[in-house]
């Protein structure tokens, strides 16, 4: 028996079922950028990079230090009552570097998932209504505030109800809304009269609090709303005093191409949450808002023994600095040109490689049937023999694969896991792949 093998085989006692997404039977030793070896001494090239929360690459050696320096002189001070300095300096920099000129403040937490949880405490403490409304295909976490307003996974919501009350989704305006031969300008009058159509029969507009929006849906399947659709509802709520939040916690922090995903958009939010990769995966999140908005709740209303820890707000300044001066964000867009390159090609070879779409490093690839129906048994196909072949790769809603390396990814990492995919559809269209035997439900 394999290391891995004995430990899962041990765990598998011990974890709770929904506590992990099942794809490959690894247990991981350790990262350096963008490989990560497992305990019976694999090497990977990462595409995962944590779903999105290593963006500056697994144990970057100025993270590591900035984590020891602090664990050193202080690990925990709940800044729940004391200030320190560490934690300070982030607040300062993180209401900087959010969009937009505005006086700004932020709120920390543990996770993403309570970031959009404070969006709606937030929202509604400031408007003094109740309403929220969503998208369809979001992912927003798993407390019962976020998941209440997340809609791409049943089990998200099944046997675990009643969720928040008076959430309403609207549809996002996703690919597979767009009739054929519509161009961006119909697509987004008509997917805007869905948005309306609510706020015309039984949603009184000004009851409505919030419309929580990932720009650039992540989880959804790496899909971009259209500028002119953003701009309606934007528009919309201005018109109405809704606040408009982003999440930016799977997009933000140079993922996308620039440092935020809502930066492809010209608009500045009223509100947005960051998490994942701000620590570099350490669990830190952060809300920064308007300031009016952000002082509309007092103490204890939002606030968690750890949210904004000193390691945890050393690891962040350290990431961001990171990111600076490696110029990751140019770096995002830059290898993200080659990427999608790369996947346009072998659409153009393949008839199963349907839609691509491509925000910096940040890719989703649609594997489809003959029908250009989703195929499902392909892309467990496809990712599974990348994964035997020394690459991770996984899979969103089934059959899009999901193109997310740490940005620090070698050129030289990048073709080579190009190659690979390269030899991984060569090897689907010539039918030698087969369904893992064990496994044949991975994923979502
Ligand atoms: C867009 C988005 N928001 C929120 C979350 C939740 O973050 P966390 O898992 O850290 O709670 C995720 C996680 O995948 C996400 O992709």
């Amino acid at each position: 028996m394999s290391n891995n093998e004995r430990i899962l085989a041990q765990e598998n006692q011990d974890l709770a079922k929904t506590a992990r997404i099942k794809y490959y039977d690894i247990v991981l030793e350790k990262g350096a950028g963008a490989i990560i070896t497992d305990v019976d001494h694999h090497q990977y090239i990462d595409l995962l990079a944590s779903a999105s929360a290593t963006n500056t690459g697994h144990s970057h050696p100025k993270v590591v230090r900035a984590i020891q320096e602090q664990a050193a002189k202080l690990i925990q001070y709940t800044p729940a009552y004391f200030a320190n300095t560490t934690t300070a300096t982030l607040a300062q920099r993180l209401v900087q570097l959010a969009p937009g000129d505005g006086d700004k403040k932020v709120a920390f937490g543990n996770s993403g998932s309570d970031a959009n949880d404070a969006i709606i405490k937030f929202a509604r403490a400031y408007t003094g209504r109740s309403y929220i409304v969503s998208f369809t295909g979001a992912y927003h976490g798993s407390t019962f505030g976020s998941m209440s307003v997340s809609g791409v996974s049943l089990n998200m919501s099944r046997k675990m109800g009643p969720l928040l009350p008076d959430i309403v989704k609207v549809p996002y305006p996703d690919q597979n809304q767009r009739l054929d031969g519509e161009d961006d300008d119909t697509f987004s009058k008509r997917l805007f009269e869905q948005f309306k159509l609510p706020f015309e029969t039984y949603l009184p507009a000004e009851e409505v609090a919030l419309v929580l929006i990932e720009a650039i849906q992540g989880d959804g399947g790496i899909v971009k709303a259209p500028q002119q659709y953003m701009d309606l509802v934007y528009e919309f709520t201005r018109q109405h005093g809704i606040v408009f939040a982003v999440d930016e916690v799977n997009q933000g922090l140079g993922r996308t191409g620039k440092m935020w995903s809502i930066d492809h958009f010209g608009i500045v939010p009223d509100m947005m949450s960051i998490g994942k990769s701000i620590a570099s995966g350490l669990p830190l999140s952060a809300v920064i808002g308007r300031r009016d908005i952000m002082d509309s709740l007092d103490a204890p209303a939002n606030l968690y023994t750890t949210a904004g820890n000193p390691v945890t707000s050393a690891a962040a300044l350290a990431t961001l600095d990171v990111i600076e001066e490696e110029h990751l964000i140019e770096r995002s867009a830059r290898l993200g040109q080659i990427a999608e390159t790369f996947f346009h090609q072998m659409a153009a070879q393949y008839t199963f490689i349907g839609d691509v779409r491509f925000y910096g490093l940040n890719g989703g690839v649609d594997i489809v049937n003959q029908a250009g129906e989703a195929d499902v048994e392909a892309t467990t196909k496809i990712i599974y023999r990348a994964f035997e072949l020394g690459v991770i790769i996984i899979s969103l809603r089934g059959n899009i694969l999901r193109f997310q390396p740490p940005l620090v990814i070698t050129e030289e990492e990048l073709n080579q896991a190009l190659t690979i995919l390269a030899q991984v559809f060569d090897e689907l269209n010539a039918h030698q792949l087969a369904l893992p035997e064990s496994d044949n439900h991975i994923g979502w």
